[in-house]
Order: C-alpha cells, then sequence, then structure tokens
C-alpha cells in the first residue's frame, strides 16, 4: 500500500483525512499526547484493519476519540456526574474516560467489552481531522505493537509506512507519554493508566480515585487485567532496559563501571558530561513535564545508536513522574539494579 504523507497539516491535508477515514481507511493523526492511528470508529472492518496494521493482539481495546462533549453520548449507555465533572476540568485534553458502551460502538472497537473508552484530546489538527470525517475515531497509538509509541512523524513513518493509507504531520506531541486512562465502569473511580492528568489532579476533581495495581507492578501470574494493554511489554527498544534505584552520584558510579561501546544512560542534562559511554539526556533532574516529552523518544534513540544495554533513573511516583515510572518499568521488564 502506497502511504500517503502530508508534510503540512493545511486545509487539504485535513479534507483528504477526512475522505480516507469516512472511506474506511486508516490516517496516522497528531494528538497532544502521542500520534493516533484513526479509522471509524462504527467500521468494524476499518477498525480490525488497524489491529492488522500495528501487530496488535485482538484482546486490547481501542480508545474512541471524540471532537465535542455531545459526542460523547452516542457512545455510552449514561453519563455519570463523575464523568462529567472530569469532562468539565479536563476536556479537551489527555484524559480516557472507560464508561459501559452503547449499542452503537462494535466489539471490534472494544476487543469484545461492555465498556468503551473516550478522549476528547486538545490538539487542533485531531480535532479538524475528527471534524472533517464527521465521525468519532478509534485509535491507538501509532506505533507497531510492543514498539515506543511514536511522539513525531518520522516515528510513524518508521513503523507504518507502506501499512496504512496516510501520515498527517502535525510536529512534536506536546505531552510525550499517552493519556491518564480512568474507569468510571466499576464500583469506584480507578485509575488504569497514569499520564499528564495526574492522579493528584483526578482526586482534586472527584475526591477518592483508587490506583489499579498494574500501575506500578507487574500482573501476577493468572491476573487478569483491568486495561488489557498493561499485561503486554510495552514501550520496548530492542536494547535491554535496566532502571538503576539510588542516588544521582551511585547512578553515574554504577554506569561507569559498567561501560562499553553498546551502553547507554538515559541520564539528566547535568550528567551527560560525568558519564563515560554514551548518554541519552532527558532532561533536567526535576524537570519531569520535559522528561515525559522525551522518553520515547529516548527509547527509540537507543535503538537507532544500536545499544544492547541502557540504563535510567528509577522515577518518582507522583504527579507526571508517576507515567514516566509506568511506561519506564514496563521498557525494563521491572528490572531494577539498587545501586
Ligand atoms: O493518548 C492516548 O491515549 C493515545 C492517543 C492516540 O489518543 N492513544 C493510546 O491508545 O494510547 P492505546 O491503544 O495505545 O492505549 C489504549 C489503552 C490500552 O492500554 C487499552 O488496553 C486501554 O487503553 N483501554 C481501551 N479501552 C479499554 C476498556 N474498555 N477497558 C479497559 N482498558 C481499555
Ligand atoms: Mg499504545
Amino acid at each position: 500500500m502506497k502511504t500517503e504523507f502530508f508534510h503540512e497539516p493545511d486545509a487539504k491535508a485535513i479534507a483528504r483525512a477526512g475522505e480516507i477515514l469516512r472511506s474506511g481507511g486508516l490516517v496516522a493523526i497528531p494528538t497532544e499526547t502521542v500520534y493516533g492511528l484513526a479509522a471509524n470508529a462504527y467500521d468494524a472492518e476499518a477498525v480490525k484493519n488497524i489491529f492488522i496494521a500495528k501487530g496488535r493482539p485482538g484482546d486490547n481495546p481501542l480508545i474512541v476519540h471524540i471532537a465535542d462533549l455531545s459526542e460523547l453520548k452516542p457512545l455510552v449507555r449514561s453519563v455519570p456526574e463523575s464523568a462529567k465533572q472530569l469532562a468539565a476540568a479536563f476536556w479537551p485534553g489527555p484524559l480516557t474516560m472507560i464508561l459501559p458502551k452503547s449499542d452503537r460502538v462494535p466489539y471490534e472497537v472494544t476487543a469484545g467489552l461492555e465498556t468503551v473508552a473516550v478522549r476528547f484530546p486538545s490538539h487542533p489538527v485531531a480535532n479538524a481531522i475528527i471534524r472533517a470525517a464527521g465521525l468519532p475515531l478509534a485509535a491507538p497509538s501509532a506505533n507497531l505493537s510492543g514498539k515506543p509509541s511514536p511522539t513525531n512523524a518520522l516515528h510513524v513513518y518508521e513503523d507504518m509506512n507502506g501499512r496504512i493509507d496516510a501520515i498527517v504531520d502535525g510536529g512534536d506531541c506536546h505531552f510525550g507519554v499517552e493519556s491518564t486512562v480512568i474507569t468510571l465502569a466499576g464500583e469506584k473511580p480507578r485509575l488504569l493508566r497514569p499520564g499528564a492528568v495526574t492522579l493528584e489532579m483526578l482526586r482534586a476533581v472527584i475526591g477518592e480515585v483508587e490506583m489499579d495495581s498494574a500501575v506500578i507492578e507487574p500482573l501476577a501470574e493468572g491476573e487478569v487485567a483491568a486495561s488489557p494493554g498493561m499485561k503486554y511489554k510495552h514501550y520496548s527498544p530492542k536494547a535491554e532496559v535496566y532502571v538503576l534505584s539510588g542516588s544521582p552520584e551511585a547512578f553515574i558510579r554504577y554506569i561507569n563501571s559498567h561501560c562499553d561501546e553498546k551502553t547507554a544512560a538515559l541520564c539528566y542534562d547535568e550528567e551527560a558530561n560525568k558519564i563515560n559511554c554514551a548518554t541519552i539526556p532527558i532532561g533536567k533532574e526535576f524537570d519531569f513535564s520535559s522528561q515525559a516529552h522525551l522518553l520515547f523518544n529516548s527509547l527509540r534513540r537507543c535503538d537507532e545508536l544500536g545499544m544492547k544495554r541502557v540504563y535510567a533513573h528509577i522515577p518518582r511516583r507522583d504527579g507526571i513522574s508517576l507515567a514516566i515510572y509506568n511506561r519506564l518499568m514496563r521498557a525494563a521488564g521491572f528490572k531494577v539494579i539498587y545501586v
């Protein structure tokens, strides 16, 4: 398949993207979190093609994207008060809510579940494309399954060229980690995936929010994943990733005594000149937004540089850093070295 590449998200690109989506095709679109691989959410065949293009396991459901609050109602059975409050606080933006699905949403989207994940992104190009299509769009991250999520159009091109109908380049994604996922379909609101809308921010709006254990721990043998995406080894470069727990001084000491030409350090900017192997700076020590923004790009860099081993700092588990912790620990397969 020939993939159309639009270098500018101009009116022509947006109109063409809408046309492709209406006729059942797949288009990669920029959002404020990561790039998404979009299809008409009401078209079961188009949605099946997303799974094929990504090599995605069939039991991992997709998020449906809307461009107006009024588009939520047709997708769900009812809109609880908590969803209204969260929408008022964080939509449009990097928050996905899970609610019982309506009959209109095909099981291909929800991987057979009775719930559907819905997000109203804030990226103007994503919104323009949803409006041009005139449809809600099912869209997972636009990477090959298992690879780090794409935070620019080149990442999408690397993974998806020849596999989808079109890519619309909207520049670098602002947040760089996927949306926060909260389920409102159970007894209590529960965080399934941390993101830029933090647990602290959610609690400030709706009070008690539980954190699913899969946010910070590997699933136990035989445990059913509340969010199926969390059970797969994710976000991984080809290199083995190790998370180092200890002081910044101990981090540098450990790496410098384990260096070779196939080893890289994901380090803070201020450490780069103290480390004797390849360094991939991820932002300043306390600049968590910048670390989130650069994380997936850094993991892809490891492969570009042909690295076999990568060491990273263990992230904090609060604010947006909880999202970094969640992604990095999965990339590392939960391998932690205490230094
Ligand atoms: O920021 C984002 O959310 C990006 C952009 C493109 O919007 N999308 C994204 O989609 O990250 P994806 O498919 O890579 O991740 C969706 C996550 C998966 O972990 C999936 O298992 C979970 O949401 N999910 C989707 N529907 C669900 C449902 N009904 N119940 C539980 N988890 C669900
Ligand atoms: Mg994904």
